[in-house]
């Protein structure tokens, strides 16, 4: 599913890796930013037909790129596509889900204005918590190089690190040798009881 010969290199990659760990058939998975739809793929290739994922976004581009990337691999019935914002994540999904997976930015190639915001990802990334089953995960890959990026980077970091150790693990990993602000990784894990 992915390239595995050099995968330390990108977020992106490492997040799949998890996920790949985490998730599995007929499982229920939300992708919280739809895009292009990459990941929302990846996710309904996992969960097969038993499984079902949500995938969310606010912009008509991206609800038609993704529709379009489903249709071209025939995905049809597995993914719920949600034209609204994630902050209202508990509005449209009524069922315990495994995995959350926020890909945090703008749409490339889109208005850098129209972007993921701190306030919004801080309340989908609470709702989703109380949506996890016990071992599910979040995961944030932050992309970080656009506006008001560094905020919100700084106000999800400070966020999940406040988190009780009780009853999340919380994971930030970082890469430290490359330019121009790779985006990093938050994993929080919901512990089991
Ligand atoms: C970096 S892109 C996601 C890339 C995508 N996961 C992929 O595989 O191509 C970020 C997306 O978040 C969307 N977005 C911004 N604010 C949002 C919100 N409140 N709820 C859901 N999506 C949002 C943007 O429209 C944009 O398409």
């Amino acid at each position: 599913m992915f390239n595995t010969s050099e995968f330390l290199n990108r977020s992106l990659n490492i997040a799949k890796m998890i996920i790949s760990q985490k998730l599995t058939e007929g499982d229920i998975a939300v992708d919280a930013t739809s895009g292009n739809g990459n990941d929302t793929l990846f996710l309904a290739n996992i969960v097969g037909c038993k499984g079902k994922v949500y995938s969310f976004d606010i912009q008509d581009k991206a609800i038609e790129n993704t529709k379009r990337l489903l249709e071209n691999n025939n995905i049809s019935n597995s993914v719920e596509i949600v034209h609204d914002g994630h902050e209202f994540i508990d509005k449209y999904v009524k069922e315990k889900v495994k995995v959350v997976v926020f890909n945090l930015g703008y749409l490339p190639g889109s208005d850098k204005k129209i972007s993921t915001k701190a306030e919004t990802t801080i309340l989908a990334i609470k709702k989703s918590l109380d949506l996890l089953v016990e071992g599910g995960l979040i995961l944030l890959v932050v992309y970080y190089g656009h506006p008001t990026g560094t905020y919100e980077k700084e106000e999800v970091c400070a966020y999940s690190a406040k988190l009780d150790k009780q009853k999340y693990n919380v994971f930030h990993l970082e890469f430290t040798n490359q330019d121009n602000n790779p985006p990093i990784l938050i994993g929080i894990e919901k512990r089991v009881f």
